[in-house]
Parts: structure tokens; sequence; C-alpha cells
């Protein structure tokens, strides 16, 4: 049995609690603020899951255990993940798990992280749970029966007001009340909604198009002397092979739109999340021949499985090459990074990816 040491008893803190619990693991439940561990075993967890478990054993940070996990998973907000990882790194576990957005788009401690996880061959990966989602997938099998031609474009939207998000945080009183509201601490739609910017790469590196080299951004910010945040983040995207795509992230679309498509000369494959209530789905059409429609039943629960299964196989095969690989998390942050230069530059933005992650890397 895996013993699983959980940063942040929030909303994804309890989704990966739940999940390893799941999988049979020994579960130790973490955070700084004794109110958050009160509020996942009295209301959250219990109305999310059924009842609470009692098997998950909850601390207050400064008094949990250090050493002896063999994964540690960090699911506070993104302006604590680097520093936290960083100390995960000294307790030795064998593989960590960082929420995603990875860090803030100031890119601290971003290059120290994969030489210091490299130096000592802990593998680390990134949260960026739907690309080894079903869907996901699915898309890939579509992707290998051919068919649709040379590549020419790909298109991402994550597209979903607030609401949702706040649904899952009955006690934030809105962006203002943590770093949804604040795109310096890795909130707003271009970090909280990233999962766009990952996919789309996912799918660029299915197609094998390679990384991404050029960013064009336009956004557009609420700021009112207390919260400052993208609402809309709206990309052009090119790669080293000179695929270009677009890619929307936004807080204000309501019902959500969670879409993808990979678009051939013959034909193209679709990726739905939320297709239908408890659905995603993948749709394909090649040439003529009438839509494919491949349908995916699951709930959110089951995405974090699904995720930690993945995240499990990778360790135990001792396997970096993983859609959740630290430098694929990384990438993402870098198309966050070079974003917000290009629109407040106004200009398209180069990444040069001999560079490292750091801001230097961003022309
Ligand atoms: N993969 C997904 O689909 C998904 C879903 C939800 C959230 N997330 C990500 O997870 C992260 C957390 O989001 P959330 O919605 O759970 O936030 P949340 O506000 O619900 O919970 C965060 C918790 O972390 C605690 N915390 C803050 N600093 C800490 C520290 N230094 N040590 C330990 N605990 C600390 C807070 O007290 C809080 O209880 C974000 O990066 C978010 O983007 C990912």
């Amino acid at each position: 049995m895996y013993k699983v040491k959980v940063l942040g008893a929030g909303s994804i803190g309890n989704h990966l609690s739940n999940a390893s619990r799941f999988l049979g693991w020994e579960v130790h439940l973490c955070d700084v603020d004794a109110a958050a561990l009160e509020r996942t075993r009295e209301s959250i967890y219990p109305a999310r899951y059924g009842k609470w478990d009692e098997a998950i054993q909850l601390h207050r940070c400064d008094q949990a255990p250090r050493g002896g996990f063999d994964f540690i998973f960090i699911g506070t907000p993104p302006d604590s993940h680097m520093k936290l990882a960083l100390a995960a790194l000294e307790e030795k576990p064998r593989a960590l798990l960082i929420e995603k957005p990875l860090c803030t788009p100031g890119l601290e401690h971003a290059q120290e992280l994969v030489d210091r996880a490299k130096a000592q061959g802990t593998l680390v990966m990134v949260g960026y749970d739907h690309v080894v989602g079903m869907a996901s997938v699915g898309v890939e099998d579509e992707l290998k029966q051919g068919g649709l031609g040379p590549i020419e474009t790909i298109d991402v939207e994550f597209r979903e007001h607030w609401g949702g998000i706040f649904g899952a945080h009955p006690w934030l009183a809105g962006p203002h009340d943590s770093y949804l509201g604040y795109w310096q601490r890795g909130g707003a739609a271009s970090g909280e909604h990233s999962h766009a910017a990952n996919l789309w790469q996912h799918f660029a590196h299915l197609v094998g198009a390679g990384r991404v080299t050029e960013v064009s951004a336009a956004m557009s910010f609420v700021r009112d002397g207390t919260v400052d945040y993208d609402k809309i983040c709206a990309l052009h995207l090119t790669t080293e092979s000179g695929l270009m795509g677009r890619v929307v992230q936004d807080v204000v679309t309501q019902p959500p739109r969670k879409w993808g498509r990979i678009q051939g000369r013959d034909g193209h494959v679709e990726w739905h999340c939320g297709y239908k209530p408890g659905v995603d789905a993948v749709l394909s059409k090649r040439g003529p021949a009438e839509t494919g429609e491949r349908l995916f039943q699951k709930t959110r629960p089951q995405d974090f499985i699904q995720e930690l299964r993945h995240f499990q196989h990778h360790v135990e095969a001792n396997r970096a090459d993983s859609p959740l690989a630290l430098e694929r998390g990384l990438d993402t942050m870098m198309v966050v990074a070079a974003a917000h230069k290009s629109a407040a530059e106004k200009r398209t933005v180069r990444i040069d990816l001999a560079a490292g992650y750091s801001p230097e890397a961003l022309q």
C-alpha cells in the first residue's frame, strides 16, 4: 500500500485524497488552516463522496509527519506550489504530483525544480488531468486510425463562468477571496483554465507538431482596485513545425464549453468535456462518412482515479514519458507567461526552447 501526503485540504486535495483511498492507499491530508481540515471532514468530503472516510489522517501542516512517503501531492494555491515542491523533494518521496497551474506566470524557481528533481531522480508530474482522461485517450485512438490527412490546425477552448468554480468552493465569497482573482498569483482565466493550453499542447505532440515556439495573445482584464484578473485569454499558438492554432480560456461563458478540435485536410476529431451531463465524447469525421460518436460516461471523482492510475503506472514503470510530465506542465507555464508578455506588449512573443524555463526565454 502506498503512503501519500496531500498538501491542501481544499477542492483538489479532497479529490486526490478520495482517489487515493479508492486505490487503497494510506492518506495523510494536511493544511495550514485548521478550518479547512474541519470543513473537509464535516462537509466537503461527505457531501461529495457520501461519507467521511475515517482512515484519512488529517494534520495541520506544522504537526504533519515528514519523510517516509511514497508520494506527495501538492494541491494548494499556485503561488505556493514551487516552494512546497522544493521542500517536498527534501523528503525524498518516490514521486510528486503538483497541481496545475504549476507556478505563477513569473516562473520563479521553475528551472530550479527541474534541475533538483532530475538530480535526485524523483518523478514529478503536473495535475492537468484532462490529458489522461478517457476522451483524450479516445482522441489518440482516432489519430492512430488515420484518415484525417495532414493536420491543418488545432483549436481548444475552456470557457467556463466563475460560477462553476465557486459552486465547488461555497466557502469563498468571490474571486477576491483567493488566488483566483489575481493573474500574478496563477489565477484568472489564463491560469485557472490553462487546461486548454495544456490540452492544445498535448494534441500538438500527438500529431507530431512539437512544442510551442510563438504566442500571440489578446486578453481582457478586470481591475477594480481589488481584483486583477484576465476574464478572457485568447491565444494564437505556433509550434516548432509551424502548426498554427488557437486557444480560448475565459471565466465568463455559461453554460460552459470545454471543447477541442484537430482539423485535418480530410477530416477532423473533436474532444468534448461535458458533451451531455456526466458524459465526455469524441466525435470524428472523415470525408463524406457519417460523424462517428464515442461517448465516455464518468464522474468528476473518477477523473482523478484515472489520473492517479496513470501516475501509479508511470511511477512503477519508472517512465517519465507522460503527458503529465513536469516538462509538459512547464511548457504550459511558458505559454501562459508568454501570453501575458504578448498582451502587455501587443506583439508576438517567441519562446526560446534552448533557454530553459525562465522569463529570459521569452523574446
Ligand atoms: N486538476 C483540476 O482539475 C483541479 C481542480 C481544482 C483545483 N485545481 C488546482 O488545485 C490548486 C488548489 O485549488 P483548490 O480549488 O483546491 O483550492 P482551495 O482554495 O479549495 O484549497 C487550497 C487549500 O490549500 C491550503 N493551503 C494554502 N497554503 C498552504 C500551504 N502552504 N500548505 C498547505 N496547505 C495550504 C488552503 O488553506 C486551502 O485549504 C490550484 O492550483 C487549482 O488550480 C486543479
